[in-house]
């Protein structure tokens, strides 16, 4: 029987004989004594083999990395000046009596302790990377924060109820996952993008408060923030408003930090989303940089200076500055990077004015200004410029000009990019948790490609009190009871207040040109039942997978999934997806056109 873990064996223990089993670390040979650093789940302890057991050493000896032992010894301190104070079992070390090898491992291909690794090599061989510590320790955060959120939400009185998996699509603005069906033939099932429509019919029955730590399939451009399957933390109520709902979650997100992290967020403000855009090009900002766009296109509208004046006269144009505080030191390499980081994002260019000497700037002289534009602009504009941006000596100003989604994009891309990089040295970047809501979102957006108004957050999502009308008569302006939660620049839930009678619904599909037939056909369930006396309901999702990579300062949200997928949307595990047989082809009643095998 194991008596302990090895990770958790301290100086309470010395004298006592124990018996751990795990897998060997590293084996070392020290001239007449053998090293085995045993790992299990709680961490490391050092064990030594001395040839006075003879039997036990020579098994010792012919461990190799990765081998399955148990071993039984006796603790005891270990010597002075070899003491390690990053370990829990630092101070000790087991003096091997026995060993017994439970399973021998080929060479494994990599070290566990291996801090280098691709990611590529890493996934493909997944079991291996997750026995890494690191990996152990974000797994089991990430069992806590789903264990807090159950009790918290159970205290709040939320029940959890299943929601299917085959199911219809529910559009959350991404491409399905299709299933077909053998059954019926020609026929599909899609994953869900969410639950969304079955827990609003959760409340049409009544359940009051319903929440499910589900799974959601995306089929979608991936970054380091998604996954095309993913877990939320879902949620719905009935008869709460959306401060209500706020509160509940807001709540939520405090426990969890309290509870796992020993974090107490602060304040949550509250800002609009045009307000977000307007100041951070973004709806989610992360307010640890403090840096703040300046607008300038109302000012470039009089000015000749034709990058600018272009984008300021387009009716969709926007130009902003974003200065940034001693950033006149930046070189001349420096600038050439950020302007290829900008263009990541479809920016045109990145012009720059250095702030030498804010006295001189005269109508006779603008010497203190060092820039490859300060020709081409007014004195009264590079002034003011100054003044909005109340540029010191030593700054750095930065400028977009294009479409305002390009403005937005890419030089907010380059706020959050200089932040992290300069922010902490100049004094705009603090380093602590920053949430916030973003509220009052646009119900639609307008898709320029196809020409048309999609919704903003999901079809579902009720208009503000007194903008149904807006809705037909002017769309851009109709606001929706829609609200996200941010974390330090990352969205990590979103949600609304929904429509709970069927005529604004239909109304809210008509605005999306969604014909009275496709209505029925597709949504037809919702909007019979919505009929069946729906009480008002909103809810929100986390996105779980998010949380816990902020939590764990992970930089992907692989990292905190067992079993993720690549960027290309592939398992290197199992090499998921792969060609099935003709015969199951077949039974589905599917053949793949010619192109799709020849690819294969
Ligand atoms: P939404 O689409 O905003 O809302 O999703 C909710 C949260 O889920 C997370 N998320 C993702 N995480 C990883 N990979 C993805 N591909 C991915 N997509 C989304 C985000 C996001 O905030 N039904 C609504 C919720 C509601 O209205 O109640 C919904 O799904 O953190
Ligand atoms: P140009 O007139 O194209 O040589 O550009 C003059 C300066 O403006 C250069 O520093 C460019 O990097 C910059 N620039 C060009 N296009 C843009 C743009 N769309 N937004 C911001 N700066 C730009």
């Amino acid at each position: 029987m194991r008596t302990d873990y090895s990770g958790l064996i301290d100086t309470k223990y010395l004298g006592q004989t124990v018996t751990v089993k795990g897998w060997v670390h590293r084996r070392r040979d020290h001239g007449g004594v053998i090293f085995i650093d045993l790992r299990d789940r709680e961490g490391l302890v050092q064990v030594v083999f001395d040839p006075d057991t003879p039997e036990a050493f020579a098994t010792a000896d012919s461990c190799r990395s990765e081998f399955v032992v148990s071993i039984t010894g006796l603790v005891r301190a270990r010597p002075e000046g070899t003491v390690n104070s990053n370990l829990t079992s630092g101070a000790i070390e087991i003096l091997g009596k026995q060993i017994e090898i439970l399973n021998a491992a080929v060479t494994p291909p990599f070290q566990v302790d291996d801090e280098n690794l691709s990611e590529n090599v890493r996934l493909t061989n997944r079991v291996i990377d997750l026995r890494r510590p690191a990996m152990q320790k974000n797994l089991r955060l990430r069992y806590r924060v789903a264990m807090g959120v159950r009790q918290y939400l159970d205290k709040q009185g939320f029940i959890d109820i299943e929601t299917p998996m085959l199911t219809r699509s529910t559009p959350e603005g991404a491409r399905d996952y299709l299933v077909p069906s053998r059954v019926h033939p020609g026929e599909f099932f899609a994953l869900p993008q969410s639950p969304q429509l079955f827990k609003q019919l959760l409340m049409v029955a009544g359940f009051d408060r319903y929440y499910q730590i589900t799974k959601c399939f995306r089929d979608e451009d991936l970054r380091a923030d998604r996954q095309p399957e993913f877990t939320q933390i879902d949620l719905e109520t009935s008869f709460l408003n959306e401060d209500e709902i706020m509160d509940i979650t807001e709540g939520m997100a405090r426990e969890i930090f309290r509870d796992v992290m020993d974090v107490e967020l602060g304040d949550f403000p509250r800002m609009a989303y045009n307000d977000a855009m307007f100041y951070y090009g973004s709806d989610k900002p992360d307010l640890r940089v403090s840096l703040k766009f300046t607008e300038l296109t109302d000012l470039m509208k009089t000015e000749e200076f034709k990058v600018f004046r272009g984008a300021a006269d387009l009716h969709n144009g926007r130009v902003v500055a974003l200065r940034v505080p001693g950033g006149a030191a930046l070189s001349r390499k420096e600038i050439d990077e950020y302007t290829q980081f900008v263009g990541i994002y479809g920016a045109k260019g990145l012009a720059y004015i250095k702030v030498n000497d804010k006295t001189k700037v005269t109508n006779d002289e603008t010497s203190g200004l060092q820039s490859p534009i300060v020709k081409f602009l007014s004195v009264a504009a590079l002034t003011e410029i100054m003044a909005r941006t109340e540029a010191q000596d030593g700054d750095i100003i930065f400028f977009g000009a294009d479409k305002a989604k390009v403005v937005n994009e890419a030089i907010g891309a380059l706020r959050i990019k200089i932040g992290h990089e300069r922010g902490e040295a100049g004094g705009f970047f603090v380093k602590e948790w920053r949430p916030l809501w973003v509220v009052d979102f646009p119900m639609f957006e307008h898709d320029e490609d196809d020409d048309r108004w999609t919704a903003c957050h999901h079809p579902f999502t009720s208009p503000k009190p007194g903008h149904e009308d807006l809705m037909e008569t002017d769309p851009a302006n109709c606001l929706a009871r829609a609200y996200d939660m941010v974390l330090n620049g990352w969205e990590i839930g979103g949600g609304s207040v929904r429509i709970h009678r069927a005529d604004i619904q239909e109304k809210v599909f008509a605005a999306l040109k969604i014909s009275p037939e496709e209505q029925q056909n597709k949504f037809g369930f919702l909007l019979d039942n919505l009929k069946f006396g729906a009480p008002p309901h909103g809810g929100l999702a986390f996105g779980l997978d998010r949380l816990v990579t902020l939590m764990c300062g992970a930089e992907s949200i692989r990292d905190v999934i067992a079993f993720p997928k690549t960027q290309r949307a592939q398992c290197l595990l199992t090499n998921a997806p792969n060609a099935v047989d003709e015969k199951q082809l077949r039974e589905l009643n599917l053949r793949l056109n010619k192109k799709a095998e020849i690819a294969s």
